[in-house]
């Protein structure tokens, strides 16, 4: 239930104050906070690894790691052991899908497959019962900021079709005032957004003005 709505991506958060930028939107109400790792391969920047999940820790929210990295089954008892509530690899990113799925939820986390634009629902089809988060990438993963692809909102329906009941339905990229309704009506539990939280002037007021126009 903590997994439901908005989930904002510290991407794009200063760092020089990150504790209190990810209490601030806690107190406004958020349940999830996504971090997004990127390992310079998978994606050419690199962001951060598990020293920064863990700077987390104690914090009032489902920690959701977003592994943008190539061969994730190699790292996830890390991002596990620093705290990880979530873990999720991307379907592009191994060949040993139900491996690295199977092994997120031994660890003790709930497992997320995440499928960039370009990739069908196949995979999700063949792993579905290992699967608690399905993430529907909405811009080619790698930066903060991008656009919405509008297609997105027709595969959120076909992904939130195929995974098993109880499974939160995640949405990423470009998710904001004027993108995140048609998410929910596609299907979405779960709605990332970076910018359209730690982009903006207050980012309390924002996460609240979005998670109104989710309700809506
Ligand atoms: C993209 C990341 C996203 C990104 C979202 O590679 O996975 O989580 O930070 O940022 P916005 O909401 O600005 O598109
Ligand atoms: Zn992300």
């Amino acid at each position: 239930a903590r997994l439901k709505g908005i989930a904002p991506s510290i991407l794009a958060s200063d760092f020089g104050r990150l504790r209190s930028q990810v209490e601030e939107v806690v107190a406004a109400g958020v349940t999830t906070i996504h971090i997004d790792v990127m390992d310079g391969h998978f994606v050419p920047p690199i962001t951060m690894g598990p020293i920064v999940v863990d700077a987390l820790r104690g914090v009032d929210a489902v920690l959701d790691v977003h592994l943008m990295i190539e061969r994730p089954e190699r790292q996830l008892a890390d991002f596990a052991r620093a705290g990880a509530d979530v873990l999720t690899v991307h379907a592009e990113a191994t060949p040993q899908l139900h491996y690295a799925l199977g092994q997120a939820r031994e660890l003790g986390a709930l497992a997320g497959l995440a499928l960039c634009p370009g990739t069908g629902t196949a995979s999700l089809e063949e792993t579905t019962d290992l699967v608690d988060l399905a993430l529907c990438m909405s811009v080619n993963p790698g930066w903060g900021g991008q656009r919405f692809i509008p297609t997105s909102t027709a595969k959120i329906a076909r992904m939130a079709a195929i995974a098993r009941p109880g499974a939160a339905v995640q949405v990423d990229g470009g998710v904001d005032r004027t993108t995140i309704a048609d998410c929910v009506r596609a299907g979405a539990t779960s709605l990332v957004a970076g910018s359209a939280v730690f982009g903006q002037p207050d980012p309390g007021d924002a996460v609240q003005e979005l998670a109104r126009l989710a309700a809506a």
